[in-house]
């Protein structure tokens, strides 16, 4: 520590103003495929070579989007050359669920409600991004999600903090390995502080106002986690919160991130937030931009072109900007640059990046993270697992089923599709030769009605074969689904329909999906649905006449081997929903955990026209196995407020496979000081039974899990009251005990 301090300190008094602002300046480097048009406002030609100049200058700390090793070391040496300093470049990039090995979707690895599995995914990926030369991810994206219209939810965990928080953990200590600068790691960036996903309507960058409680409560738990796991770098926002836009907010980035919660690290803004200062119509110009966001603690700017940051020395000059703001926001950056080695290292190894990013074994975490993901929806008399033995012939239909682009899901750029598994080349490789595997599209690929701020990096549209002809199609896939024992029917959003800015205004499956699965339904064939979603989708149709739904998300590089292991019963999938599904768009925002109404008893007639509950509870998801819940107690009947009880419940694995049972804790405050959730998750535990077995587990519920932010006093309290406890297999659970609570 000592060392670092006086290190950055000898750095810090030799610098001018102009330097210090270089090195709280991160540029975008694109290198597009030929032909690109990048949408974004910037020149496609110009910007690399500005970029490249400002390095060659010491105008630049840091870039964003190189991930050719190569390319990495030439431009640190250019950085190196031109810098009198000899501070090195950090690397930073979208390392979202993977870089050359692609892991499930966010969404979908939150699923799997199991730490471990999250963790090994991301040390996964942080082994191929740090090989190429990367320093720093943008991730985790930890911004609770309750309103699937926003496409930015297949990025996160969900909708409720404990969980949130919990994968939030595991994304950190995946990254960034045992602590900062750990070999093989990279800086994790929790982001988008905060309440992004709050956004009205579900539109993305659209303003967000949340009241004192949501916000403590619900949207900062993930990113309180993520920072006391060590994250060492957090992400602003883009929108205003409450009136007041992110990458000017001193509350944010001073008050709460630093001075209560003790962040050690350094914080980013997102792409352009400083310059956007000036379009939400907060500074006056780039200066003045520049001078609030920095004097609100936003240490770096991310910057397409024309960072707001190069006006520093001006807002140093004219006093705007805080020479003490600044000097500490450098101070920061320098402190990551020197923990990750890059003084001592700061080129890559490019023949081992290529060894690395070869690895066997990073495929196999991918496919075990994607059978761990994928959640069971409905399985009507068992029709899954299919018995190989008896089952002669498989229609596979819809062209998501055999797309190598959807399977990986969005925000990926260095994937090798030729690599890729999808679900008709995993069920082809597993069904073996005596099964005939017939793959049907059906239908045309459903284009999205505006381009994709992703087309610019190229194999981001999907297309149909040349000649297609839909209505041939359509009859043929119908066809061979009545001539074949079992028919798979994949369908979802193609992976360009969810991500950043691109949200819905409906939840229903684009174009003719629901067409064609009625129509093959209807052939009398059992039918196995299939859903490719980072967010729930109208299943209302299928929920009541489709045997079988298996909720594969996009499930990654070797996806569709999982997908087949799990059709075939080789592993059993225990994924749970990290989110409540609704039945309608309509319904939306919906959660497991609100507050207990003036009319509880009629919570599930809220409309008129729709029952008022969720198509698939919070939590919920099948299993190969029948578990059963019994002898659910509490220790003590009664404790204080420090106090801590255990519950203990017994688990048995009732059916006649081994199976994984997500088993969660629900807990509801009776009465107190404020209105409380008519229960909230705090904790679970993901086991694997056999048939058979029995297992009793145990849970601790203490102050931690019973403390809330209450708006009344601004502050946390513990109330003095009777507590229910629920364990079971989803948020419904009603195995119910309780325990009261005294004053200390
Ligand atoms: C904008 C996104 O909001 C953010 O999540 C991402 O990390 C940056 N762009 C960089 O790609």
């Amino acid at each position: 520590m000592e060392t670092i301090q006086s290190q950055v300190d000898e750095l810090i008094s030799q610098m001018t103003p102009a330097e210090k602002a270089g090195q709280l300046t991160q540029y975008f480097y694109f290198r597009l495929p030929p032909g690109a048009e990048p949408g974004l406002d910037f020149d496609a030609e110009q910007q690399p070579r500005m970029v490249e100049s400002a390095v060659g200058e010491g105008g630049a700390g840091s870039l964003l989007f190189v991930t050719d090793p190569a390319e990495i070391n030439r431009l640190q040496r250019l950085a190196l050359e031109g810098n009198r300093l000899g501070i090195p470049l950090l690397f930073g990039f979208d390392v979202i669920h993977g870089l050359r090995t692609i892991l499930p979707v966010p969404i979908a690895m939150a699923a799997s409600w199991d730490p471990q599995t999250i963790e090994r995914g991301q040390s996964v990926a942080a082994r191929e991004a740090r090989a190429v030369g990367i320093h720093w991810t943008f991730a985790p994206m930890v911004d609770i999600a309750r309103d699937p219209r926003w496409g930015r939810i297949v990025e996160g965990a969900g909708e409720d903090p404990y969980l949130g928080a919990a994968v939030a953990v595991a994304q950190v200590r995946g990254f960034q390995g045992g602590e900062l600068g750990s070999p093989e790691s990279v800086i994790a960036g929790p982001k988008h502080f905060a309440g992004y996903g709050g956004a009205l309507g579900g539109r993305d960058y659209d303003e967000v106002n949340l009241s004192d409680s949501e916000l403590w409560n619900v949207y900062f738990p993930p990113f309180k986690a993520a920072v006391d796991a060590g994250a060492g770098n957090v992400m602003t926002a883009y929108m205003g919160l409450n009136g007041i836009p992110a990458g000017g907010n001193r509350w944010l980035f001073t008050e709460v991130l630093r001075e209560l919660w003790g962040f050690k690290g350094f914080v980013v803004s997102d792409a352009n937030v400083v310059r956007s200062l000036v379009t939400h119509g907060f500074a006056a110009d780039l200066t003045d931009a520049a001078a609030r966001a920095v004097n609100a603690g936003v240490d770096m700017e991310m910057a397409v072109s024309d960072a707001a940051y190069a006006h520093l020395p001006e807002a140093l000059e004219s006093g705007a900007a805080s020479p003490e703001a600044v000097d500490a926001s450098v101070r920061r950056v320098l402190e990551a640059k020197i923990r990750m080695g890059l003084f001592d290292a700061p080129y890559v190894d490019e023949d081992r990046a290529r060894e690395v990013l070869a690895d066997p074994a990073h495929r196999d975490v991918a496919r075990i993270a994607a059978e761990r993901s994928a959640v069971l929806l409905r399985n009507e008399d068992d029709l899954l697992p299919l018995d190989a033995s008896s089952v002669s012939s498989i229609a596979v239909i819809g062209p998501l089923a055999d797309s190598k682009r959807d399977t990986i899901g969005p925000w990926v750029f260095d994937f090798d599709l030729d690599e890729t598994v999808t679900v008709l080349e995993g069920i082809r490789a597993k069904a073996g030769d005596g099964v005939r595997v017939d793959h049907a599209r059906g239908i045309r690929v459903v284009q999205r009605e505006f381009p994709s701020m992703f087309d610019m990096f190229g194999r981001n549209r999907p297309s149909d074969p040349d000649g297609f002809d839909e209505e041939a199609e359509f009859q043929q896939a119908v066809d061979l689904a009545r001539g074949s024992d079992v028919a798979v029917v994949v369908v979802g959003e193609w992976q360009n329909m969810i991500g950043e800015a691109a949200s819905r205004s409906s939840l229903e499956l684009p174009g003719r999906q629901l067409e064609l699965l009625q129509a093959v339904v209807e052939t009398g064939t059992p039918v196995v649905l299939l859903v490719m979603n980072g967010r729930p989708l109208d299943l209302r149709w299928a929920a009541a006449h489709v045997p079988a739904i298996l909720d594969i998300w996009y499930p990654g590089t070797h996806g569709g081997a999982a997908v087949a292991n799990l059709l075939f019963g080789e592993v059993a999938p225990g994924g749970k929903l990290p989110f409540s599904w609704p039945r309608t768009v309509g319904q939306v925002p919906m959660v497991y955990a609100h507050a207990r109404s003036h009319e509880p008893e009629n919570q599930g007639r809220r409309y008129w026209d729709e029952a008022s509950t969720p198509l698939f509870p919070f939590g919920y998801g099948l299993s190969y196995g029948r578990f059963e819940y019994a002898n659910l107690s509490v220790d003590q009947p009664a404790t204080t407020s420090g106090g801590t009880v255990t519950v203990s419940v017994e688990v048995t694995n009732a059916g006649d496979r081994e199976a994984d049972e997500v088993v969660q804790l629900y807990l509801g405050q009776r009465y107190g000081s404020a209105l409380r959730p008519v229960r909230e998750l705090k904790g679970f535990q993901r086991i694997s039974l056999s048939p058979g077995e029995s297992r009793t587990l145990e849970f601790r519920v203490g102050p931690n899990e019973r403390r809330y932010w209450n708006a009344a006093v601004r502050d946390w309290v513990s109330d003095p009251s009777t507590f229910d406890v629920w364990v079971g297999g989803d948020s419904t659970a009603e195995l119910a005990t309780s325990f009261e609570v005294t004053q200390e």
